[in-house]
């Protein structure tokens, strides 16, 4: 590992974490191999008695990997991570690895959908119950808490219409009651909002998102304090297996480089975006959390250093409005995906939110005329054009 002294952040996630082979390498080594070999067998058992530090197998430990994971504990400073397969294998493996039968979690019901499914459908069939509350509403966190409640759980800015959540507020509630919070921080991402130095015990993150950022790759990482990830996790992770490959670590690695620049571009053109989108009048609301007009905008100001890439906005004319202008839009594509250099745009209700009953849906704020969309790295004139073309067209 690198000796990082008191650089800043970004001149870390250049050099944080390299391990350089004896060839000198420039730029960070791939590891792509599943197994060590040792150079005798008093070291192989040395190794798997824990007496000598050195890796085993990479469903347990990787160079590359732990690079990734150094790299992105600089980033949040965290004591200790580990990263997964996909931001779903780190959720699921964060709970499992600290809950059991009996146990209790509050969650916040804007949940990306995945993660509602895990706490609200999974978990209670292995005797996991879970409540989901009005994540805005502290007093609901705080009625929601039984003896058994071990872990609370939020995203903030929330999937699709970026609620935004207290963490320091959660965060002293869950503590209150000697209990975590979990915070999957993807919509905000490392560079923007700190969960662990807001209060949060452990972060999540799908790295699919902006931390690959050129939608190349699957991945996750759980960040938290050394104990947890040493003694809980870490056991997990070997016993089962959600472990990140190695060349989709070393792809991470790499974009961790530019992950400063690319946020900070992606919130330039979102910031021009949204204020378009909040004067134009075929627009019946816009989410940002960047703008004055997000009904949170004070608490943004205060988690975050900017409003994210993430814009949600509904339209009048309901789905047929909306449909059409998705499929007018010609730099911004229609997928589900986002963090990504390309802008994307969803119709949540017919596609990342499509099995929510329609009261789950009203409560969520996510109508018909609903879209969410990503913004990516164009030239920021180009963008607006085709925002303008495409609303001006829809007569
Ligand atoms: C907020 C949030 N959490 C978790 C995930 C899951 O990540 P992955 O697709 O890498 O499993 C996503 C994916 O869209 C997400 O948006």
């Amino acid at each position: 590992m690198t000796e990082t002294k008191n650089w800043q952040a970004q001149t870390r996630m250049v050099h944080e974490g390299q391990n350089r082979s004896a060839h000198g390498e420039t730029a960070e080594a791939l590891y792509l191999t599943s197994g060590y070999v040792y150079d005798s067998a008093e070291q192989a058992e040395a190794r798997f008695k824990e007496e000598e530090d050195g890796y085993i197998y990479s469903r347990f430990g990787n160079p590359t990997v732990r690079a990734f994971e150094e790299r992105m504990m600089a980033l949040e400073g965290a004591q200790d991570a580990r990263a997964t397969a996909t931001g779903m294998a780190a959720v699921t493996a964060c709970m499992m690895s600290q809950l059991q039968t009996g146990d209790h979690i509050v969650a916040a019901r804007a949940l990306f959908g995945s993660c509602r499914y895990v706490v609200e459908t999974l978990m209670p069939r292995f005797g996991v119950a879970c409540t989901l509350v009005d994540g805005r509403d502290l007093e609901a966190w705080q009625a929601a808490l039984r003896p058994e409640t071990k872990l609370l759980f939020l995203e903030t800015p929330s999937n699709p219409v970026l609620e935004i959540i207290d963490v320091q507020a959660v965060a002293d509630i869950a503590h209150n009651h000697g209990a975590r919070l979990i915070v999957d921080n993807v919509f905000a991402t490392p560079i923007l909002q700190k969960p662990m130095a807001l209060g949060a015990d452990i972060t999540i993150y799908s790295a699919t998102k902006h931390i690959d950022g050129q939608g190349r790759c699957l991945g996750g990482i759980i960040l938290g304090d050394g104990d947890y990830i040493k003694n809980e996790l870490a056991n997990f992770i070997r016993q089962t297996g959600p472990s990140l490959a190695p060349f989709n670590a070393w792809v991470m690695l790499k974009a961790l480089e530019t992950l400063h620049m690319r946020v900070d571009r992606h919130c330039d053109n979102a910031e021009k975006l949204a204020e378009m989108l909040v004067a134009h009048d075929k627009i019946e609301r816009v989410y940002y959390p960047g703008h004055k007009s997000h009904p949170q905008y004070d608490l943004a100001q205060k988690q975050m250093t900017r409003g994210s890439n993430l814009i949600a906005f509904d339209m009048k004319g309901g789905k047929t409005a909306a449909f059409k202008l998705a499929n007018r839009l010609e730099i911004a594509h229609i997928s589900n995906n986002l963090g990504d250099a390309k802008t994307l745009i969803t119709h949540p209700a017919t596609t990342t939110h499509a099995k929510l009953s329609d009261a789950a849906k009203a409560e969520l704020a996510i109508r018909d005329g609903t879209l969410r969309l990503s913004v990516g790295l164009e030239d920021s004139a180009d963008l607006l054009n085709d925002f303008e073309h495409a609303l001006a067209e829809l007569g």
